[in-house]
């Protein structure tokens, strides 16, 4: 385990398992139509490519980088909007991958920037909630797995753009982050 972390709270196997569980449940909503999944980057890079990769229904990917953080811990509760897609999302059905739902503000500047661009439908996938932080009344339709108010960081998610590529997910020593 990487010495600034206080424990591992998805080991790569259970990762795999939420992945493979999140895919079916995606594949029996979707199997008749075209999606058109979404990557909320950086952190669902590793969580969407596996995700994808486990479901059977043929899935466009497109991209769309968001920040909100700078470098602390707290939102800003302004995600902006980095790099925006490439394809238009007018009458497709829209899988949002998403790393975590926090205070739900990035969720909801997402849902309401691709819906109001005519997104048929809009369906949230999210590897992490916390709800105990929400600030927002938003939800995923479907989330793997819930954690309590702690910093988590691997597998996609950072803390100031660090351990994004550690293969599992842990608690992030809160003296790392409280500084
Ligand atoms: P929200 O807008 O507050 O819901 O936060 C959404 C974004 O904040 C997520 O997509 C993450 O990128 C980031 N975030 C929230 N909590 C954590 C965490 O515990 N670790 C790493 N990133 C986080
Ligand atoms: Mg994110």
């Amino acid at each position: 385990m990487n010495k600034d972390l206080q424990s591992v709270v998805l080991t790569e196997e259970q990762i795999q398992e939420k992945v493979k569980a999140a895919a079916a449940w995606l594949d029996e909503r979707f199997a008749d139509k075209k999606p058109l999944a979404v990557s909320v980057l950086k952190g669902s890079v590793m969580f969407f490519c596996d995700l994808v990769r486990a479901m059977q229904t043929p899935v466009q990917i497109d991209f769309m980088t968001v920040s909100s953080y700078g470098s602390s811990s707290e939102t800003s509760g302004m995600p902006k909007i980095v790099m925006d897609l490439a394809a238009s999302v007018k009458d497709r059905d829209v899988i949002l991958v998403e790393d975590i739902v926090d205070s739900g503000y990035t969720l909801q500047r997402m849902r309401d920037l691709l819906v109001g661009r005519g997104a048929k439908s809009f369906t949230v996938v999210a590897l992490f909630d916390k709800p105990s932080r929400r600030k927002i009344d938003i939800k995923a339709d479907y989330a793997c797995f819930e954690i309590g108010d702690e910093f988590i960081v691997g597998y996609g998610l950072d803390y100031a753009q660090q351990y994004r590529t550690l293969p599992y997910v842990g608690i992030l020593k809160r003296e790392i982050y409280e500084k």
